[in-house]
């Protein structure tokens, strides 16, 4: 058992390695200071592993004229992820600095990007809801920041009627999503990680 986890982690090891070469990117943990979480409604930095964020996007499914959000972004290997699959535009909105500006680096410096990148510093409450058509999140926050997310995406759809998705990745606050008759699960999957895709309802 013990063997057969082992092998596990060593082909996820070498799956990162390739992706992050592929793509031109560091995305991976290191341990700094300022990785460290502020308190329990914000989530410290861990990267999706590249495995979970292809199928998830795939599943969504990602589409050309889509504006990708990945809320909470970190070093951005999601949003790395979603500019090689391509999309109408790419943003991730990170909380610390410095995990921004790395995110910035790597957004400049990758390869085979085929949609245009912004990387937003600030808190993801503050962010405009009123464009995007897709939004990642991977626990990267408390049960209050979700709340407040749905509700400025909520209000987002008001003032811009539209279809959007969500995919919940380790969705640990799931039952705020289902407080919110607004939206309809649409998928689900469990792998290593668990994933869920959620939708607006048409009509709102
Ligand atoms: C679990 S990591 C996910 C990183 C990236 N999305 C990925 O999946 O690879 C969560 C990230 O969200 C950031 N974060 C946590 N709370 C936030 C908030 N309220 N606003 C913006 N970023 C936040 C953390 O600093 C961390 O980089």
């Amino acid at each position: 058992m013990r063997f057969r986890r082992k092998l596990q982690l060593d082909l996820y090891r070498a799956e990162s390695l390739f992706w992050e070469n592929w793509l031109g990117i560091r995305t991976r943990t290191t341990r700094l200071p300022y990785e460290r979480a502020r308190d329990t409604e914000h989530k410290i930095y861990t990267p999706t592993l590249y495995r979970t964020i292809f199928r998830t996007l795939r599943g969504l499914p990602l589409k050309e004229s889509d504006v990708f959000v990945d809320l909470g972004c970190g070093k951005g290997r999601v949003v790395c992820c979603a500019a090689y699959l391509g999309a109408a535009q790419v943003i991730g909105v990170e909380y610390i600095q410095e995990l921004c500006d790395i995110a910035v680096g790597n957004a400049e410096q990758m390869r085979h990007r085929k949609s245009p990148i912004m990387i937003k510093h600030g808190e993801v409450q503050d962010f405009d809801f009123s464009h995007g058509t897709v939004f990642f999140m991977n626990n990267s926050f408390g049960p209050g920041a979700v709340r407040t997310v749905l509700s400025r995406i909520e209000a987002g759809l008001r003032q811009n009627p539209r279809e959007i998705r969500i995919a919940y990745v380790t969705p640990a606050y799931g039952w705020a999503m289902k407080k919110n008759p607004w939206l309809e699960r649409y998928g689900f999957w469990k792998h290593l990680d668990v994933a869920m895709l959620w939708r607006s309802k048409p009509g709102l």
